[in-house]
């Protein structure tokens, strides 16, 4: 593990995080800022990011706020200016949604695609061209576990996950001989506002859930290290389990498993 100072040094000293407001975006802000790094952080919840900044500058950090719908076309340009250089980005904000594929509709689709994928991109491919000629920098793209195979009930968003991983995995050898690292984090279900929302059942899936600080943590201590990341001993032995599957086979169990976890009267009412 690298100690705060030589982290920022070698990310610092300006970090943006989206979807910083609650969740695992806000404790990746403030782990760091518990690292000296300094902080753009992003979101449309306003009055939460205010809250997240305050408690921040109040121990000490260095924040700037900037209120932004990321579904937006113009969010990554509007980002970037308002960011200025930066040597991290922590591309965390994302839409969830839980249920049957086709209770789904377009609108939600086509937002949950903007703000998972259009605008990490567009984020990514703004911020590297400085970074690699600066020779350092780090870019986190928060991926999920349900990225690595088909998972249902979870279609979209999955597929959105698979994307920023393999997005992630891809640069980081790109880039591996630049000085900026890259990396995917793959969590599986942990304490946020988002999570909780979704009424998973307790059961098998929701007795190991993590905390965002501990994900938090956990991935920015190892940035550098690898190309994607999946906190957690338990996530890591899970991941594991599910490989050692035949495909259709492990696909199947994480059906069973999501619609244990999401039995279908705790599942959104498409008419709402
Ligand atoms: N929690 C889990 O179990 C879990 C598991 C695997 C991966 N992940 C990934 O981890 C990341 C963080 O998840 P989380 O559970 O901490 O999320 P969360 O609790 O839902 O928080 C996400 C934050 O992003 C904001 N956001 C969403 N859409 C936005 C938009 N269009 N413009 C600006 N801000 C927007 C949200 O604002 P609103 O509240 O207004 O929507 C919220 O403040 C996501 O990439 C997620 O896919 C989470």
């Amino acid at each position: 593990m690298t100690s705060s100072a030589e982290f920022a040094d070698r990310y610092g000293p300006l970090a943006v995080v989206t979807g910083a407001a609650v969740g695992m975006g806000a404790a990746f802000a403030r782990d760091l800022a518990a690292r000296d790094v300094d902080l753009l952080l992003v979101d449309r919840d306003e009055r939460a990011l205010e809250t997240v900044a305050l408690e921040l500058e109040t121990d000490g950090a260095t924040v700037r706020t900037l209120v932004v719908d990321l579904a937006s076309p113009d969010a990554a340009d509007e980002v970037c200016d308002t960011a200025g250089d930066l040597g991290l980005l922590v591309s965390n904000a994302a839409i969830g949604y839980v249920g049957s594929f086709l209770d789904q509709d377009d609108d939600g689709l086509l937002a949950q695609l903007d703000v998972n994928c259009r605008t990490p991109l567009l984020l990514v491919r703004r911020v590297l061209p400085r970074m690699v000629t600066r020779g350092r920098g780090g870019i986190i793209l928060l991926s999920s576990l349900s990225a690595v195979r088909g998972s249902p009930l979870v279609a979209s968003y999955a597929a959105t996950k698979a994307w920023n991983l393999i997005l992630a995995e891809s640069l980081w050898d790109e880039l591996r001989d630049t000085g900026v690292d890259v990396m995917g984090v793959l969590p599986g279900m942990t304490r946020t506002p988002g999570l909780l929302s979704s009424s998973p059942q307790a059961g098998l899936a929701t007795t190991n859930l993590m905390e965002p600080a501990d994900v938090a943590r956990e991935a920015l201590d190892a940035l550098g290290s690898a190309p994607s990341f999946i906190p957690g001993e338990a996530n890591r032995e899970s991941h594991a389990f599910m490989s050692s599957l035949d495909r259709a086979e492990a696909i199947k169990t994480m059906g069973d498993v999501m619609r244990a976890t999401y039995p279908p009267e705790r599942q959104p009412d498409p008419s709402v």
